[in-house]
């Protein structure tokens, strides 16, 4: 007999700000909320790991006491542990890191849960998934990136689809019930194609329309 699935019934949805009016981002933030969503997704970007930069740490603690929401900190940084007791400080929730982009994985993971953050792990579309195979144990999630990281508004990369079942399988050889996100070219059609994960990150799909309609849409794209 099959193990019991311990996907969730519907998605959690995290908005990435990326894709909000940065003028009035505290406003954007309390109407994603207002929405429905689960969690704010914070898209950082150094402009050498990937080629574009947003916000550091200071964006993340003003936006902390804005929302009860767990705020989703995805570092697209070089050496990340050169940050990550600032993001913590900040008030992230949720701290993930690329696989790719330090030598000390598995140490820079640690110091985030010693720090009381959750850890998380992400690779770029073209590493492997076993790449992040030895730290799966590390962490509480798993992001799977869908697009090439660096902006919004890509289109969805079907390819990356697979990684999401071989995650679910080695998760289940290990017993490990870590989270799998999935972030870029998320709309209510690719949602459909990624059923296997529990939390949707969406930047343009949501901060284009109505937002609780967006939100709604994606979470019964599961069902
Ligand atoms: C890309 C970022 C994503 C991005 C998603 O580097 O990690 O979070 O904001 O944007 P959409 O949903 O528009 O693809
Ligand atoms: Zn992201």
């Amino acid at each position: 007999m099959a193990p019991p699935s311990t996907t969730n019934p519907k998605f959690l949805i995290a908005p990435s700000i990326l894709s909000a009016d940065f003028a009035r981002l505290g406003e954007e933030v309390r109407a994603v909320e207002a929405a429905g969503a689960d969690w704010i997704h914070v898209d950082v970007m150094d402009g050498h790991f990937v080629p574009n930069l947003t916000i550091g740490a200071p964006v993340v603690k003003a936006l902390r006491p804005v929302t009860k929401l767990p705020l989703d900190v995805h570092l697209m940084i070089e050496q990340p542990e050169r940050y990550v007791k600032d993001f913590c400080a900040a008030g992230a929730d949720y701290l993930t890191i690329h696989v790719e982009a330090t030598r000390e994985v598995e140490k820079t993971l640690r110091e985030i849960r010693s720090l009381g953050v959750k850890p998380g792990i992400t690779l770029r579309p073209r590493t492997a998934i076993e790449d992040i195979f030895p730290y799966l144990k590390l962490v509480d999630l798993i992001l799977v990136m869908t697009v090439e990281p660096g902006f919004g508004g890509q289109s969805f990369m079907a390819d990356q689809v697979e990684k999401i079942h071989k995650l679910k399988v080695e998760l289940r050889r290990l017993g490990h019930t870590a989270l799998i996100e999935v972030d870029g070219g998320i709309t209510d059609v690719t949602a459909r194609e990624v059923r296997e994960a529990d939390v949707l990150v969406a930047g343009s799909y949501v901060f284009k329309k109505d937002y609780a309609t967006a939100i709604r849409s994606l979470k019964e794209a599961k069902c």
